[in-house]
């Protein structure tokens, strides 16, 4: 088989890739190593960037985000048994967030790429770049005991954290910056009445929690937890008192509980790979990097690297201009290491870390009141909240 762009992963950066190429006339598929179910199953981000929003308007794939998804002008931060208001809309010149869930955005990705007839396969297993230096990469992929090759002008790894794309660069070439913290997020989806119309992070001794939503009628709340935690030692009973006792008691008060319809621990990580070119391979989103969810930036970054990554290949393509693909690396990283600086920012102010000096914790305090008496410091936060320009 013989397409243009061969797409590795069928999450979010891949799907949608794929279907901004196929409107420009551009010829791909998509390599899944999941099936779709699977892949829907997922519950992960929920705060999406006003830029991103409009990527996906682009993509003909914003009819149901702008019908059921909700617009943030600001959220809260809970602290000291208050709560504090962020303003986002006036501290950022009029932008705003939209709460929309990743599970939904893929389920409007794949029907969107269904609709115009592109080439997306899942269950493939064993996929393999090769020849990535050369003018005819290929990609090898298993599936129903068979293998098939695809050859193409271009290879693009947006296939996760964990893919094969990023792990076919030659570690002498590739450079990895990595922290790991000392703790996870214990996340909670529950059928429940939202405990408030906006977000709440909260800042409590006990360590943070996050109250957020998906819909009036599906709530999501977070607690930082050691990582030596597992699912199984967190009843649903235990949930939901850890997250009141991290919440102003004006809001445990009327926090709705209910059953969890799913529970998950996801380690915090700040990762980044460079270059994210090699050859003709380019990664993207979570396979070149990763930040800890803290500050809303994952899914967001992984758009930021589709916007560049869909205009070089556009301006290859349409006018045989190469600059924007030899300068994606940089430019890409550029923008990735802003987001890597906000979300280690909102993480380091707002969880309780192990084993830290009082100094440390005071100096912890401090970053907050300064954050919350000044305009500029909420300018600062709100600008990078709402998404830095592409
Ligand atoms: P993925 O979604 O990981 O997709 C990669 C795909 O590639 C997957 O479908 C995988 O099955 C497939 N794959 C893997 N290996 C192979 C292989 N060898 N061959 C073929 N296919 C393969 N981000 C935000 O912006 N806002 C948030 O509020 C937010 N909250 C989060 C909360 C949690 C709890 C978590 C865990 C993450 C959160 N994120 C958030 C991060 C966000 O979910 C990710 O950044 C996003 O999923 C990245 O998309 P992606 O398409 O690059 O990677
Ligand atoms: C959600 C996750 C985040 O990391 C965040 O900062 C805000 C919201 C969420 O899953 O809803």
């Amino acid at each position: 088989m013989k397409v243009q762009v061969c797409i590795i992963g069928g999450g979010p950066s891949g799907l949608l890739l794929s279907q901004l190429l196929h409107l420009k006339g551009i010829d791909t598929i998509v390599l899944e190593k999941y099936s779709r179910d699977h892949v829907l199953a997922r519950i992960r981000a929920g705060v999406l960037e006003h830029g991103f929003a409009k990527l996906m308007r682009e993509a003909q794939c914003g009819e149901r985000m702008d019908r059921e998804g909700e617009i943030h002008g600001g959220f809260e931060i809970a602290h000291d048994g208050v709560l504090s208001h962020i303003d986002l809309h006036k501290h950022s010149g009029g932008n705003s967030v939209l709460v929309y869930g990743q599970t939904e955005l893929t389920r409007d990705l794949y029907e969107a790429r269904d609709r115009l007839g592109g080439k997306v396969v899942h269950n493939a297993e064993e996929v393999t770049p090769h020849d990535l230096t050369s003018e005819r990469p290929y990609v090898t992929y298993r599936s129903n005991g068979e293998t098939i090759r695809v050859d193409c002008d271009y290879i693009v790894g947006a296939d996760g954290f964990h893919g094969v794309s990023r792990k076919s660069i030659p570690k002498d070439v590739l450079r990895e910056y990595e922290k790991v913290y000392p703790f996870g997020w214990l996340g909670v989806l529950s059928r429940t009445k939202p405990v408030s119309p906006e977000l709440i992070y909260a800042r409590h001794e006990r360590g943070f929690a996050l109250c957020s939503l998906r819909s009036q009628v599906l709530s999501r709340y977070y607690i930082q937890v050691p990582l030596t935690d597992r699912v199984e030692d967190w009843s649903d009973d235990a949930f939901w008192a850890e997250l009141k006792r991290r919440l102003p008691g004006e809001v445990a008060g009327r926090l709705i509980t209910g059953p969890s319809i799913e529970k998950s621990i996801a380690p915090l990580r700040s990762f980044v790979a460079e270059p994210m070119s090699y050859g003709r391979l380019f990664l993207a989103g979570d396979a070149a990097h990763i930040v800890p969810p803290t500050g809303a930036r994952g899914l967001n970054s992984a758009a930021s690297d589709i916007y560049y990554l869909y205009h070089a290949m556009l301006a290859h393509y349409q006018s045989g201009d190469d600059s924007g693909l030899e300068g994606y690396s940089a430019k890409a990283l550029a923008r990735i290491w802003k987001a890597q600086r906000f979300s280690w920012w909102m993480t380091m102010m707002l969880h309780r870390f192990p084993d830290r000096l009082d100094y440390e914790d005071r100096l912890q305090q401090t970053e907050l009141e300064y954050l919350l008496s000044s305009e500029t410091a909420q300018r600062l936060l709100a600008e990078n909240y709402v998404g830095l320009p592409f």
